[in-house]
């Protein structure tokens, strides 16, 4: 029974089959299965078809179902999720998950390169450079070439077991190919998720009225650490490996022969992995990733450079939090051009003024930017922005995007400068100045702040009322069911089931946590 090579989908009915017949077929769909997985996701090169592989897997239920006794925690009918769970257990990392020391300039990297010479007493050291993945770190455990277990990086430490989100990817094999396999591998990786794929799960979020992610990154964080596989099964997760971060039972002297066999055990590697031995390839390959980076389906946020040979890496050894023989070399902050479109001024929960462009929608490094703040109004007179005008925007990972400048046109009529508001443009009230700022005195009658505030109470690092987000917020203040504090406990659940997006249940759950 092979089910690797040109394999046969005409079965007998389950039930004519004994156990111990069962049981080998089972077995060997596994093996088969696995192995035509492997050569989709890590080779790209599929000897079945679709359908084939269906009635392979299929098949395979069919008998777990069966013959629950047959059941294993590395089958692949994992992939399609397992029952929920009550909360993450913890898990103790086989190897502390170290953190990298991150470089902006040039500078720092060459002083890098230095000290790796100086401490390793050789001119000629190899250096393995890779993309740094914005995505989400993960352990992934595998016993004799089966999966164990996967957990969150946490506190590099400790993390979270998220073995039953992990093993719906795709891409995450439960058994490694080949005999040849080390006892004991625990493997460092990144899941993220591709563009295309978080444009479209973004776009249904908004659809059913939730908040979109901010980022892939944050996409593949919120999704990995969900409580329901199943939740996670149908996103479209993916997943590259390159670091060990413990192996028994084999020999791995060099990264770079481990990134090699990495693939042969159908743990997937990223195409741009390469060797070099000097400052000025690191630096050359690093510009063409740049330059390449917005035609990536994932997105990258730096180089990471790491010395090649393990003995070399022991003898520079690691500081607190990140290791000395390796060094993330960023990539500048991502810049696109737009429209601006209008300023309109924002008023915070303190009653400052700030200045905000609403944008012509453009996608900057993967995520699409409509808004951008202008910090305030000597910002606005310094760059001289008013709308109509042609803006550069930046975004810097996290950081919420700014104008960075005003891209001049020539011939063209531009509209009238911009100017604070005299009056809160919320609730009408005399702004004041003071220094740079503005302000609306009107405190919490004025609506604007009161609904900063209110996010603010409600929010997890105060009294973490869970389901009051701004959303509820907004429209309580707007239908004027609650003017301060105190009136959020007056509350009753009829009063709630009023708001728009509720019903008896989600009223009751959000009275029970006010
Ligand atoms: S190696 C000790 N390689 O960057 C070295 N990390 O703090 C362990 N990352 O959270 C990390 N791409 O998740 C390594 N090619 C790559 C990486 C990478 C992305 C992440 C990693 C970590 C962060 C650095």
């Amino acid at each position: 029974m092979d089910f690797k090579h040109s394999p046969k989908t005409k079965f007998k009915d389950v039930r004519k089959l004994s156990k111990k017949a069962a049981r080998r077929q089972i077995e060997a769909l596994r093996e088969g299965i696995e192995y035509h997985n492997y050569l989709y996701y890590v080779q790209n090169k599929p000897e079945i078809s679709d359908a084939t592989y269906d009635k392979l897997f299929r098949r395979l239920q069919e008998l777990e179902d069966a013959f629950p006794e047959l059941r294993s925690r590395d089958s692949l009918t994992q992939k399609v999720g397992a029952p929920p769970l009550d909360k993450l257990k913890k898990m103790k990392h086989s190897a502390i998950m170290l953190s990298l020391n991150a470089a902006l300039e040039d500078e720092e990297v060459r002083k890098f390169i230095d000290f790796v010479e100086r401490n390793t007493g050789s001119k000629q050291v190899t250096y393995v450079v890779e993309p740094k993945f914005d995505g989400f770190s993960v352990e992934v455990v595998y016993e004799k070439g089966r999966f164990m277990y996967g957990a969150t990086r946490g506190d590099g430490e400790t993390g979270e077991d998220i073995s039953n989100n992990l093993k719906t990817i795709s891409a995450l094999p439960l058994r490694l190919q080949q005999a040849d396999v080390p006892s004991l591998l625990a493997v460092r990786g990144e899941v993220f998720m591709h563009r295309k794929g978080f444009q479209k799960m973004n776009k249904q979020r908004i659809e059913r009225g939730e908040e979109p992610f901010a980022n892939p990154r944050n996409a593949a964080a919120g999704i990995m650490r969900q409580l329901d596989s199943k939740k996670v099964a149908d996103k479209p997760m993916d997943i590259v490996f390159y670091e060990v971060l413990k192996v028994e039972g084999y020999d791995l002297s060099t990264h770079w022969d481990t990134l090699q066999k990495f693939p042969r055990w159908g743990l997937k590697t990223d195409e741009h992995n390469r060797k070099f031995m000097s400052y000025a390839d690191i630096a050359a390959y690093r510009s063409k990733l740049i330059d390449s980076r917005d035609h990536l389906d994932y997105e990258i946020d730096g180089i990471v450079i790491k010395l090649d040979a393990y003995d070399q890496r022991e003898k520079l050894g690691t500081r607190q939090r990140s290791p000395r023989w390796a060094l993330a070399w960023k990539f500048p902050p991502k810049k696109e051009v737009t429209r601006l479109q209008e300023i309109v001024v924002q008023v915070g929960r303190t009653g400052m003024l700030t200045p905000v462009a609403l944008l012509q929608p453009v996608d900057v490094g993967g995520v699409t930017v409509s808004r951008a703040t202008l910090h305030n109004e000597d910002e606005v007179r310094k760059k001289d922005v008013r709308p109509g005008d042609k803006v550069q925007v930046i975004r810097a990972g996290d950081v919420i995007p700014e104008v960075l400048q005003r891209i001049p046109e020539k011939g063209r009529q531009r509209k009238k400068k911009f100017s604070m508001p005299g009056k809160c443009p919320v609730c009408g009230t005399e702004i004041v100045k003071e220094g740079a700022y503005y302000f609306c005195p009107n405190g919490l009658s004025c609506p604007a702040q009161l609904v900063g505030h209110l996010v603010h109470y409600a929010s997890r690092q105060a009294m973490n009322i869970e389901g009051f987000g701004e959303k509820t917020v907004k429209s309580m203040v707007n239908s004027e069911m609650v003017s301060d504090l105190a009136d959020l406990y007056r509350l009753q659940v009829e009063e709630i089931i009023e708001l728009q997006g509720f019903a008896e249940k989600s009223a009751k759950q959000l009275y029970q946590a006010i």
